[in-house]
């Protein structure tokens, strides 16, 4: 019987490492260890031994069980492995370059930001930049709109801590504290402040309110803020640049108008509204764009311009609505969630 145990053994060492499937083993394994396996038909026979070798007999098929079992289970291992690496696929080699995704697209905002500078441009408007991180001074004092003012808790802010230092953002007073603009109005000081007129710029940049979020309002968003200060400058100077930037952007069938408004750094003060019909998804006669008017002498006077010289106009406008409109654009939130199948529609 020993041999027999042998020779079991020796064969399921020759065969089991040849399996390669499921089924393969399932066979394997009856054939040795199922009701009419070879092992199986072996233990049977111990009946008719002698008692007195039964023990020793005994031991020996169980061990020669024992091996069995560990083959069987070495096979189930190696079957795993083969199972895992079909799923994986061919090897990859992670150290070889990534492969080309091919070029990406402008994002939507951007191209509604360059358009319009180039708009502005051609009447003479230069790129002007600022911190997203300004002081208190910049952002509304010197806007003529002091701590104290109503129009401050309107726009609830994004303090930073105290200790926060930002060494390329000048404070105008030591103990003020810094913020996320709430607008791109504070371009119009920190440009001022740097030269002497006359001044034509356009400033495109990123501004933070406390917002909820929803279809048409999220926490940070996208301005553009324009400034021209010159002698004799007069409102109708400056209706007659927003009909020309919102033809060539929204095209000819765009009307504006204005209507009389309260910002601390105007005056007189509008809301710019547009009427354009023939965009797609609108549905409304007049659609708020904006604010804008003629730039205080107040604000003159913070930057140290004579005002009884120089005069100018002011506007500032949301770059999303902008380009919602443009491109009929429902939801806010499409800007922020980079899903590609959106982002190539403006390829
Ligand atoms: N800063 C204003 C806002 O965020 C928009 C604005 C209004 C800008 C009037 C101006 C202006 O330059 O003159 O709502």
């Amino acid at each position: 019987m020993q041999d027999q145990l042998s020779a079991i053994l020796a064969k399921a060492q020759a065969e089991f490492p040849g399996i390669k499937s499921r089924p393969e083993y399932e066979a394997a394994k009856a054939r040795f260890v199922g009701p009419n396996g070879e092992l199986t038909a072996l233990m049977k026979q111990m009946g008719a031994v002698p008692k007195e070798q039964r023990p020793a007999l005994g031991k020996l098929i169980n061990e020669a069980k024992g091996q069995l079992q560990a083959l069987l289970d070495a096979t189930v291992a190696h079957l795993e492995q083969l199972e895992l690496a079909s799923k994986l696929g061919p090897a990859v080699d992670p150290t070889l370059p990534s492969p080309d995704v091919g070029p990406g697209t402008s994002h939507p905002l951007t191209l509604v930001r360059e358009e319009m500078c180039r708009i502005l441009h051609k009447v003479g408007f230069v790129v002007a930049d600022g911190p997203e991180v300004e002081t208190e001074y910049y952002c509304f004092d010197a806007l003529n709109t002091p701590a104290d003012h109503p129009a401050r808790d309107t726009q609830d802010t994004f303090y930073l801590q105290e200790t926060a230092r930002f060494a390329n953002v000048s404070k105008k007073n030591r103990d003020e504290r810094y913020l996320l603009r709430t607008h791109t109005s504070s371009v119009q000081i920190r440009t001022m402040l740097k030269g002497q007129p006359p001044i034509r710029i356009v400033s495109p940049g990123r501004v933070y309110r406390r917002d909820t979020t929803d279809a048409t309002h999220s926490a940070n968003f996208h301005q553009l803020e324009c400034l021209y200060v010159d002698k004799n400058v007069t409102v109708s100077d400056l209706k007659a640049l927003l009909d020309y930037i919102f033809a060539s952007l929204l095209g000819k069938e765009t009307k504006t108008r204005f209507r009389p408004h309260y910002f601390g750094y105007t005056e007189p003060s509008f809301e710019v509204d547009l009427s354009a019909k023939h965009l797609p998804k609108v549905n409304k006669e007049w659609i708020e764009i904006g604010g804008c008017g003629m730039v205080d002498p107040l604000v003159f006077d913070a930057v140290g311009y004579d005002s009884k010289v120089w005069s100018g106009y002011a506007f500032g406008m949301g770059l999303e609505r902008l380009a919602m409109l443009l491109y009929g654009i429902d939801d806010i939130r499409y800007f922020y969630q980079n899903d590609a199948r959106f982002l190539r529609q403006f390829a």
